[in-house]
């Protein structure tokens, strides 16, 4: 049960109630907050948005835009500060300092680590098979009972693929606690690859978006979570009360709208992929490109360090992930524009002669 897995001092929180979030849908005269009632001092530069006041607490207008949007029940949405916000309240919501502990499948992504550590949650790791890909058996079997959590990434950062929902079925099946299924870089993967529908078939199921990547709003910080309205009712009761600003609301809402405008960009940056791949083949001394479901692709070749740094001197940024368990020599590449991939293989076809 959902409501076992949540810390007993947060089922007692009351939580900070603002008397905006009590009065929100009847309005009038707004003397509660102490905000400036004679506007802000750039009122004339945002025409139509009010930032002398607070925002929604409850961020109706964003959850309805996305319910209809992903045709999911507005009681199972949340929104954070960008996803990396929902990952930290989810370690909140559910595991207790130097007592829960989580499992992460690695290798992935690096919050879920960097969170646990701040939090003083202790975690362990299991790894992907060499494919990247996960198993139920290993995972099931690294499990320990202290474990709270379970952190998946679909398609994976950095490996590029996407995990199998038979997989994380199964896992969700046999895991009492709570399984995360990172969906950050879903848009970019074929379409009917995501697995929302197994939060209507289990309870324990998380699954986070993010605007920053295929909707192009990194800056706007604006991420949400699909999950079990007793999550979501849990989660508004332990976030800070405007965590989304007016000015993001207002930016996504209009993202929404802009929805086709997306589409063409993922088509825009799935046929540079197609061509980026093509190029990084012609380059001899790439050992190995990973499939990608993603809009970024793992390769594999000697001295990625070195690489990496050169690369760096000469302008061209990309991640070195060698350090990660399994990605020995491995870096990652962001798909860019047609001029940044050229730019990217010209100086991987004269680097190799600089080392
Ligand atoms: C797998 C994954 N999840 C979440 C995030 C964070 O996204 P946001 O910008 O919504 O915090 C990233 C960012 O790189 C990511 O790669």
């Amino acid at each position: 049960m959902i409501e076992d897995l949540i810390l007993d001092h947060i089922k007692r929180l009351k939580p900070y109630q603002s008397a905006r979030s009590l009065y929100l849908k009847q309005g009038g005269i707004l003397l509660d907050a102490n905000e400036n009632p004679l506007g802000s001092v750039i009122d004339s530069e945002y025409s139509g948005i009010s930032l002398n006041r607070y925002p929604d607490p409850k961020q109706n207008a964003l959850r309805q835009a996305v319910s209809t949007l992903i045709n999911v029940p507005i009681e199972k949405l949340f929104f954070g500060v960008g996803s990396d916000e929902i990952i930290d309240l989810l370690m909140r919501l559910f595991c207790a300092p130097q007592k829960d502990t989580i499992l992460i499948v690695e290798p992935t992504y690096g919050m879920y680590l960097t969170v646990s550590e701040i939090q003083n949650v202790e975690h362990h790791i299991c790894l992907l098979d060499a494919n990247f890909q996960i198993s139920t058996e290993k995972v099931i079997s690294s499990v320990l009972p202290s474990d709270k959590m379970i952190f998946l990434c679909s398609p994976n950062n950095p490996t590029g693929n996407l995990l199998s929902e038979k997989e994380v079925e199964f896992i969700a099946l046999s895991f009492p606690g709570i399984i995360v299924v990172d969906e950050a870089y879903i848009d970019f993967a074929r379409d009917g690859a995501s697995m929302i529908n197994l939060c209507e078939k289990y309870r324990n199921v998380v699954i986070l978006r993010t605007f920053s990547k295929a909707w192009g709003m990194a800056a706007a910080r604006c991420g949400y979570t699909v999950a079990d309205p007793e999550v979501i009712l849990n989660l508004f009761k332990i976030k800070a009360p405007y965590s989304i600003n007016v000015l993001t609301e207002k930016a996504i809402l209009q993202a929404i709208k802009n929805n086709r405008e997306k589409d063409i960009m993922i088509n825009r940056i799935i046929a540079q992929k197609e061509i980026l791949i093509e190029e990084l083949k012609k380059i001899s001394y790439i050992e190995r490109i990973f499939p990608s479901d993603a809009n970024y692709i793992l390769i594999r070749l000697p001295m990625a360090k070195e690489i990496q740094k050169v690369l760096a001197d000469k302008g061209v940024i990309i991640r070195d992930r060698s350090s990660q368990p399994m990605l020995e020599n491995c870096l990652r590449i962001s798909v860019g524009t047609s001029d940044e991939n050229k730019k990217l293989i010209e100086c991987l076809k004269i680097v190799s002669e600089e080392i």
